[in-house]
This record gives structure tokens, C-alpha cells and sequence, in this order.
């Protein structure tokens, strides 16, 4: 079964988003449109308010003002249509399959496809030879890994993913890398927050860049390379912002 059925429920039209926690306002009035297709990379400074703004996008944190709105209201949006990976990985005290196999069921697949579909996932990141192990013996990279499959087992139309390689090795990182074009490849649309601009030139159609808690510059990611059109944007490229 495709889960990602029509009408989509792209774009998502953030419209002056506020996130003010005692006063602060940790994101200073967003508004964003995110559509599908283009991967979406967001870059910015520690602190700058990327993690908060994927988690506003994700539903895991309310806006203190303003509205975040999917395209299709009638079908609010759940873990059908949109996953998340964290840079550390929450995984169940279970064998890698079991993971994936209970994501399955939480969002209403039926039984006797949920071992066949897990076990496609976790062949596709390279671990079905580590199904049976439990999630917590995994390597950092492994269980990344092991987050993405279990993202892509559900074929999210969204896929929100923070900092997904930030503690692995270079050709983990890789792999994770290769995972990710491949789900882009199959519809879902990316969006990532990465430190590694590196990952970010490769990834990115289209970079945002954030400073302070406000969205300071978009732009397709070559130009934002070759010739970013902000101050900040400019030196933290060149490493004066702290990253
Ligand atoms: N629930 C919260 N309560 C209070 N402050 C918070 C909360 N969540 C985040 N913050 C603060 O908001 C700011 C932005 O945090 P956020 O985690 O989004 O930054 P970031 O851009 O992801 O940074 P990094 O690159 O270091 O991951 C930080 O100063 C953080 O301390
Ligand atoms: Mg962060």
C-alpha cells in the first residue's frame, strides 16, 4: 500500500511563527512555505532556533502565535505523512526489527505486512543482518541507521531530520546520506538541519538559513554558496558565527 495517497498534504505555510519561552522569543515570527520536492536544508549558528522550528513543523511543539497549516486540514496531519529522526536516536528497548514493525503498527498497518515491509527498510540502510540484535547494542551509526529505516519504512511524504549524521563517522555519515537521496528519490520530501556544510552542498536544492530565531535568508543552494546575500549569512560560511 502507498501511504503517500493524494491530495497531498504539501505545502506546509508556517505564517509568523512565535516561540517564546518566559518572555524569549526563541523563534521571532516565521513564515515559511515549504513545498513538495525540493530538498530543503537548514543551516544556522547553535542557538539559532533550527531544532525548535523542526519540532514546530512536527507538530511536537505548539506556536505561543501565529499558525502552522498543512494543505489538507480534513486530514490532520500524523506519523503517516510525516517522521522525524533526531540526532539522537529514540529507539525501543526491542530488536531492531521490532522497532520498525511497531512503528508500523502505531500507524495502523496491518500485521502480516509489517515484518516484510521492516525487514525491506532495514535491508535498504544495510542492517537486516542485525534484525534480531536489540536496538540498544547498535553502534551510534548503526542505530541512526536503524531511525531511518524505521522513518522510511513509513513512507513519510515528510521527512524532518536533525542533524542525522552529527555523530558518526564519515562513511556512516555517507550511508545515511545515500538513504536519504534514495527516500527523496521515492517521493518524500527532505527537510534537514546539518552543521556540515559539506552535507549541506550535496543535500541541499535549497538552503534556510537561520540566525537568532528569524529565517534570514533562502535561497537555491548554489547561489546561497557562491554568494549568500546576508552579512551573517556570509561569515558564519566563512566561520566567524559559531556553528
Ligand atoms: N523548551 C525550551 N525551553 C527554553 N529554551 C529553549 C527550549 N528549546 C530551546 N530553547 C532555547 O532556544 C534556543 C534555540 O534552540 P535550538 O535547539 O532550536 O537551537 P539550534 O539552532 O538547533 O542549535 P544547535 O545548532 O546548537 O542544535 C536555544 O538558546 C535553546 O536553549
Ligand atoms: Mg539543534
Amino acid at each position: 500500500m502507498d501511504m503517500r495517497t493524494p491530495p497531498s498534504l504539501l505545502p506546509l505555510e508556517l505564517d509568523q511563527v512565535v516561540f517564546a519561552v518566559g518572555g524569549r522569543r526563541i523563534i521571532d515570527g516565521i513564515s515559511l512555505r515549504l513545498d513538495a520536492g525540493p530538498r530543503t536544508i537548514i543551516v544556522g549558528p547553535n542557538g539559532a532556533g533550527k531544532s525548535v522550528l523542526l519540532r514546530l513543523c512536527h507538530g511536537l511543539l505548539l506556536p505561543t502565535s501565529g499558525t502552522i497549516r498543512w494543505t489538507a486540514p480534513e486530514q490532520p496531519a500524523g506519523p503517516r505523512h510525516q517522521a522525524m529522526v533526531f540526532q539522537r536516536p529514540v529507539l525501543l528497548r526491542r530488536t531492531a526489527v521490532a522497532n520498525v514493525t511497531y512503528a508500523l503498527a502505531i500507524t495502523g498497518v496491518a500485521r502480516a505486512r509489517r515484518m516484510p515491509r521492516a525487514l525491506d527498510a532495514l535491508r535498504r540502510v544495510g542492517l537486516e543482518h542485525l534484525a534480531k540484535h536489540p536496538a540498544r547494542v547498535l553502534s551510534g551509526g548503526e542505530q541512526q541507521r536503524l531511525a531511518l529505516a524505521r522513518a522510511w519504512a513509513l513512507s513519510p511524504e515528510v521527512l524532518f531530520l536533525d542533524e542525522p549524521t552529527a555523530s558518526l563517522d564519515p562513511g556512516a555519515a555517507l550511508e545515511i546520506e545515500k538513504g536519504i537521496v534514495a527516500m527523496h528519490a521515492s517521493g518524500t520530501k527532505i527537510v534537514m538541519v546539518t552543521h556540515n556544510l559539506g552535507q549541506a552542498r550535496r543535500l541541499g536544492d535549497e538552503i534556510l538559513f537561520m540566525h537568532q530565531g528569524r529565517l534570514s535568508e533562502r535561497a537555491p543552494a548554489d547561489r546561497f554558496f557562491k554568494d549568500p546575500a546576508s552579512r551573517e549569512a556570509a561569515q558564519f560560511l566563512e566561520g566567524e558565527l559559531p556553528r
